[in-house]
């Protein structure tokens, strides 16, 4: 199992790969696509070799003093054996080695396992929106310094 950075070739199995992992909250093939242009360097791809199993994908702001995760997963069938912590951890690795200070990310408070994650790799939490994306979605954020 490889993580390597994301090629204009993987676009079609990424789509297909968000939507399994966020069927309410996939993203359309377009803005995938406009994540990739703008920071194709911050898109992970877990590989293994014969499909994609799961991604990162993180943005920096323009002054680079503050990145967000934008979206995180793995296949559900492969959950559980330390792939979502080796995805995270190349990402802030990457973030680290460019300087930047502080990552940032949303979280659906009941998601207790990226939760468990997050607070594991030393994100702290922020404070709850209401609504952050939407009528009913509420989110918590959490920002690591590092
Ligand atoms: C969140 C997600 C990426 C974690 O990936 P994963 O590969 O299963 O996670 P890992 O095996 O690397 O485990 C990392 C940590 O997550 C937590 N965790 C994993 N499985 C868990 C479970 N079933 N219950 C509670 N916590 C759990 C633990 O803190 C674990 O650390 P540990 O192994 O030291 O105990 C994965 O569950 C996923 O893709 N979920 C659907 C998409 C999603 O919700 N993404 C996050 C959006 S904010």
């Amino acid at each position: 199992m490889q993580v390597r950075g994301a090629s204009e070739q993987d676009l079609n199995a990424l789509h297909q790969l968000d939507a399994e992992l966020f069927p309410d909250f996939t993203y359309p093939y377009f803005v995938l696509r406009q994540f990739f242009d703008v920071c194709a360097k911050d898109f992970l791809v877990l590989d293994d070799g014969s499909s994609l199993c799961g991604y990162v994908l993180s943005a920096t702001a323009p002054d680079r003093r503050k990145s967000w995760v934008l979206g995180l997963g793995v296949t559900k069938n492969l959950r559980g054996q330390g792939l979502g912590r080796r995805l995270m951890g190349e990402a802030l690795h990457s973030l680290r080695d460019h300087g930047v200070p502080e990552v940032w990310l949303s979280v659906e408070p009941a998601n207790d396992t990226a939760i468990a994650l997050y607070r594991s790799l030393g994100f702290v939490h922020q404070g709850s929106e209401k609504g952050y994306f939407g009528p009913g979605e509420d989110r918590l954020l959490m920002m690591l310094r590092l």
